[in-house]
């Protein structure tokens, strides 16, 4: 069928772009992410650079994105700012040398921020899509994140048409856009498969100023392969939850899980797999990856929903060739919805993520070291921890061969606090910290989650804190990262 938009080239759809306008591209990790318009708009940043010119833009994005935007434009100096999360080792570099102002999000807030202007207005939209219809239907490929959003608020659009993906992904998509605030109405998912939308978002044809060509696969970095640490956290975990059902906590039918992205989250969801006392069960998460698709196979993993298909190429193609038993088992939705605060609460969600450290009391840091250089963002992480039926962090007890315990007397960042989160694991074991007092937890996180080389250090550290509800000597409270700052180890 002949086009009604007419094709143009990722360097047209760049040109008229200004200094500090604002760009909001499709995409949600690596999946479904413009590639070709990114390239051209870093090109487009060399030259003006080189021509002694001024030209930064505002990226927004789903949450991180493939490497032609937080590696090639970063790289290009062409960011000025940048939301809501971000995963790239260049930009991360420029956010801590204070070149990019980052602001690290709930992504399920994203949407509602953009409908009511706090994130400013959109003046390009770049959306990769497997087709768009005259009437302005767009079908989406590997993610949904918040294009649906993008695509309505932006003042021009460009749309990539990537001739790699299948049509046939539009099966799993379901588009729902939230009405404002005093409009809204429940939301009537009541199963981690229910569809309440659509299979494509909406554009205004008017202000669709193109169409790109790309035929390219997402980029999504295989797992390695799972090591002793993240073995022993995925077998805490997967004995734990099996207690938990075991003891009438968790129903027969078994709970919808969600879990983060890495190498931990992907040797938890193997270990769950494994387990013969956990039945088979289903995913309310964000992100449906590589370790997802032989679960479903197996039939361990009953469906999914989900934000993204963040899988590798072979994976991908795995699922492309069988659609006919995977479309029905996953759903794509946009992150307002994966990641909704009242349907994680409705369904009960156990919500698994990862930490960076965490305190003696229970407060989570999953973002930022020495409370001041960004890792990568609080991400998904905080909209299904506040709102979960059992939280879960996992981290190694220690890192960087023993120098950094991940158990430290106090965060000097938090994300998800102590009063959200209810266990925590490391390699060493697990703390169920529900219905625990401070003092209580930090027994337990000391006795089951620190490291032997550390325990004595936190043992100490509360037995001679100021006495109070939640005992902290402030003197010391940083005594761990001021030495690790200092001499390249937390060791005495
Ligand atoms: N202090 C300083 N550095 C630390 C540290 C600590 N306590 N703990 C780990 N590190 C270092 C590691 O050594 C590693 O350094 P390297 O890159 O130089 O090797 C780096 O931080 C990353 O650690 P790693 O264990 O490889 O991280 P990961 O890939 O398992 O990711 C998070 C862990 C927390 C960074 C990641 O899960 C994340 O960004 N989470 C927040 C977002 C989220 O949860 N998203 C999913 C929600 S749906």
């Amino acid at each position: 069928m002949p086009s009604a938009f007419n094709t143009i080239s990722a360097e047209e759809a760049v040109a008229a772009l200004g200094h500090g306008d604002t760009v909001a591209f499709s995409g949600f990790t690596p999946a479904g992410g413009a590639k070709a318009v990114p390239r051209a708009l870093a090109a487009r940043a060399r030259a003006e650079h080189a021509a002694g010119r001024e030209f930064r833009v505002r990226v927004l994005t789903g949450a991180s994105s493939g490497a032609s935007i937080d590696e090639d434009l970063a790289a290009a100096g062409a960011i000025a700012w940048r939301a809501p999360y971000m995963s790239g080792s260049s930009l991360r570099k420029a956010i801590n040398a204070q070149e990019v102002e980052y602001l690290d999000m709930h992504l399920s807030h994203v949407p509602q921020n953009i409908a009511f202007g706090f994130l400013g207005a959109i003046d390009l939209a770049v959306v990769e899509a497997s087709e768009v219809t005259p009437d302005g239907r767009v079908y989406l490929t590997t993610s949904v994140g918040a294009s649906p959003t993008y695509l309505q608020h932006a003042r021009r659009v460009v749309v990539e048409i990537n001739r790699r993906h299948s049509p046939r992904l539009r099966e799993m998509h379901d588009i729902f856009v939230m009405p404002p605030p005093h409009r809204r109405s429940p939301i009537q998912i009541h199963d981690p498969l229910t569809r309440i939308g659509v299979p494509y978002a909406v554009v205004d044809p008017r202000k669709v100023v193109g169409l790109v060509e790309v035929d390219e696969t997402d980029t999504v970095a295989e797992f390695a392969a799972p090591d002793r640490v993240g073995n022993r956290i995925a077998h805490h975990v997967a004995a734990f939850l099996a207690a938990e059902k075991k003891a009438g906590r968790i129903p027969e039918a078994f709970l919808p899980l969600q879990a983060g992205v890495g190498n931990v989250a992907n040797s938890v969801l193997g270990a769950l797999g494994e387990h013969p006392d956990i039945p088979p069960f289903a995913m309310y998460t964000e992100v449906f990856q590589d370790a997802m698709v032989d679960l479903m196979r197996r039939g361990k993993l009953t469906g999914a929903s989900a934000c993204s298909l963040t899988v590798t190429t072979a994976k991908l193609a795995e699922i492309v060739a069988d659609m006919d038993f995977f479309a029905p088992r996953i759903v794509l939705r946009s992150q307002e919805i994966s990641n909704n605060p009242g349907i994680i609460r409705r369904l009960g969600v156990i919500a698994m993520n990862t930490a960076v450290e965490v305190d003696i009391y229970g407060n989570v840091n999953s973002s930022h070291v020495f409370g001041s250089d960004i890792v990568n963002g609080i991400g998904g992480s905080g909209d299904f921890t506040r709102n979960g039926y059992l939280t879960i962090f996992m981290t190694p007890s220690i890192a960087k061969q023993g120098k950094i315990s991940c158990v430290v007397p106090m965060c000097p960042h938090v994300d998800s606090n102590e009063h959200s989160v209810q266990v925590i694991v490391t390699e060493q074991g697990l703390a169920d910290l529900r219905g625990l007092g401070p003092m209580q937890r930090a027994r337990a996180i000391i006795a089951h989650c620190a490291h032997p080389d550390y325990r004595g250090y936190l043992e100490d550290y509360i037995r001679t804190a100021r006495k109070g509800h939640i005992p902290h000597d402030l003197t010391r409270c940083f005594e761990l990262h001021r030495r690790l700052l200092e001499t390249g180890s937390m060791h005495a």
